[in-house]
């Protein structure tokens, strides 16, 4: 039950219907007990904007931004993070004191948040990785693994333009290969992280060949519908540890629950069960 001074934040995107994230934040409201809720907003891109720089005015704590906001989102708020800046895009809207909006960029965080957690013997440092994809989740990944010193990243995509893109943009520690090429790629990778849409519900497989893949290798997948994506099985299969996707979108939701409402939400098992509706 909230009261009439109840604090509120949100998601915005279009559509939202499919979005967990109200799912995941109104579970931490009721677990800690706070005076708040967490609502969906259906917006039409045209009135984005306008609606965003509105929040203010009604006293909303902020929200979180999904497809096909983000772009727009970066654009629209009075400051960004350093995070945000880099990535081109901003997912989590704070509102602060004197009423401006702060953008940030959460998914890198929770991108490496979530193999930190799940994986905690496993290091970042001056390793090569393989990131399949590069689309707008792409960016995040990229910029959580420069972050943390990765040495080299193999960048691989359908459509090399945007790879190369990609390249231009985050700099010379990004090598590009052709699509056709991306079972050479896995060869010294001690990281393998796939960012295309490929083995998500209704798409086709990944298809890749893992064989050249060191055995102590990381394969983990951004895709969590399903959970266990069929590169995740195959790899599994092989020997390699795995890490799901579903912590990449729990921990994203951390640091804006947490300016929001106040207190730093744990992710747990429950809450992981919650969310996949077990
Ligand atoms: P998101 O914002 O979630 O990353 P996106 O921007 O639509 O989603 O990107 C989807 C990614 O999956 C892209 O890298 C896309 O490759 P293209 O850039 O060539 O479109 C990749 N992808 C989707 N379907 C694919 C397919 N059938 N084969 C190879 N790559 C595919």
């Amino acid at each position: 039950m909230i009261s009439g001074a109840a604090k509120i934040a949100g998601v915005i995107g279009f559509p939202v219907k499919h979005s967990l994230s109200p799912k995941l934040h109104n579970y931490w409201l009721e677990t800690y007990g706070i005076d708040g809720a967490y609502i969906p907003l259906e917006v039409e891109p045209k009135n984005f904007s306008a609606v965003l720089q509105m929040l203010p005015k009604m006293g909303i704590k902020g929200c979180n931004v999904t497809v096909p906001h983000k772009e727009e989102a970066f654009r629209t708020v009075n400051k960004r993070t350093e995070l945000a800046d880099h990535i081109g895009a901003v997912n989590t809207v704070v509102v602060e004191e004197n009423g401006s909006l702060t953008g940030d960029n959460t998914d890198a965080f929770g991108f490496i948040e979530n193999i930190k957690q799940e994986a905690k013997d496993f290091s970042f440092k001056n390793i090569k990785a393989v990131v399949l994809g590069a689309g707008g989740a792409c960016r995040a990944v990229l910029a959580g693994l420069l972050k943390e010193g990765v040495q080299e990243i193999v960048l691989t995509n359908r459509t090399r333009e945007k790879a190369e893109v990609l390249q231009k943009h985050f700099g010379k520690r990004i090598t590009l290969l052709d699509w056709e090429k991306r079972d050479m790629a896995v060869n010294e990778a001690l990281l393998l992280v796939n960012t295309s849409t490929l083995g998500m519900q209704g798409n086709p497989p990944l298809e890749i060949n893992l064989k050249q893949l060191p055995s102590k290798a990381l394969v983990t997948d951004i895709v969590y519908k399903p959970l266990v994506t069929p590169l995740l099985e195959q790899a599994t299969k092989q020997g390699n540890r795995v890490v799901d996707g579903l912590g990449m979108l729990l921990y994203q939701a951390v640091p804006g629950f947490e300016a929001w409402f106040g207190v730093k939400p744990e992710v747990t098992k429950e809450l992981r069960h919650k969310i996949l509706g077990v």
